[in-house]
């Protein structure tokens, strides 16, 4: 829980990562088949979902059989874009730090983490958090970016890249961005008391040409078929991975939501209006816009 202790986090505050990486970028086919892949993984309807590293809410459409959905981000400035476009109704808005995160143990039913684990330094740490905010039955649906992909391969042996994309470990290619091997991220699962399930490989066709030629949404059908052979082999950019938690969870007292991030406490409450309370350290973390701001307590 100690600030200077946490991992370092790649800061999306301010940025425009939605107009300069999505819209209009010629992206629309990998949306279309990462919308696809987490459609066929994520239970269409029940009561508490939370997306880790939401960022502007570019899923949120697909959660609207959940009764409470939660968006968690780094960023305030994604989620207050998020909240534009979705308001309050069956929505929470929430800004942390996942290696902190804010919540109680057990309480989501749901848990998504898409294009996240990337910039994670220390991914243990943050799927560990995970598993506590899940209950035995919760599903965690997890999409990672994979080193062992074919162009990474090819590049490989053509001696045109110096990491090998066949060994387990990450590959930091750039600053805070990591890939993965879909052994090492299946058996980290496994011992931070996942079990993981079903698996779908993503975004087979993520090359230039072939994206400026066929239509996104022919290559989304494509996409659609390949995914299927993640069970088999994972050899395209993307993996999608279901787990749900193998053993008994650990409890919060009754009615318990939050959970301070400075203290580790459980009683936290609005006394005033824009600021939860933790009567067990005395922080105080604002709300603003909406927002639950959790990244620095209220001086
Ligand atoms: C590449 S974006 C993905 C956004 C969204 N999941 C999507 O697929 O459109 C990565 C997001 O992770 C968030 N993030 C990065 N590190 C984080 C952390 N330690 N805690 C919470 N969110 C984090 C960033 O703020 C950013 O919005
Ligand atoms: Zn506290």
């Amino acid at each position: 829980m100690d600030q200077d202790t946490s991992p370092p986090i790649c800061d999306y505050e301010g940025s425009t990562y939605r107009s300069d990486f999505w819209e209009g970028q010629g992206r629309e086919y990998e949306d279309l088949a990462e919308r696809i892949a987490i459609r066929r993984l994520l239970p269409p309807a029940g009561q508490n979902l939370i997306e880790i590293g939401a960022g502007f809410g570019r899923l949120a459409t697909l959660y609207q059989g959940y009764e409470r959905v939660v968006l968690f981000d780094y960023s305030r400035s994604q989620l207050e874009y998020a909240r534009q476009i979705y308001g309050d109704k069956g929505f929470l808005y929430v800004a942390g730090d996942i290696y902190k995160a804010p919540f109680a143990p057990g309480f989501f039913d749901t848990v998504l983490m898409v294009r996240v684990l990337h910039h994670m330094k220390d991914p243990p740490a943050a799927l560990s958090t995970i598993r506590y905010m899940m209950h035995k039955d919760s599903i965690f649906i997890l999409e990672y970016a994979n080193k062992q992909n074919l162009k990474a391969i090819l590049r490989w042996l053509l001696r045109q890249q110096s990491w090998n994309p066949f060994s387990l470990e990450p590959v930091e290619f750039v600053e805070l961005n990591y890939d993965f091997h879909p052994r090492y991220v299946k058996q980290m699962l496994s011992d931070l008391d996942f079990t993981p399930g079903r698996v779908l490989t993503v975004s087979h066709f993520r090359i230039g040409f072939i994206k400026r030629v066929v239509p996104a949404r022919i290559l989304a059908a494509l996409d659609s078929v390949a995914q299927l052979t993640g069970a088999l082999w994972q050899l395209s950019p993307s993996v999608f991975i279901r787990s749900q938690a193998s053993s008994a969870d650990s409890t919060a007292p009754e009615g318990a939501f939050w959970r301070c991030p400075t203290c580790g406490g459980f009683s936290l409450a609005e006394e005033e209006p824009g600021c939860l309370y933790c009567t067990d350290c005395t922080a105080r973390w604002g709300i603003h816009n909406g927002i639950y701001n959790f990244k620095e307590p209220l001086k």
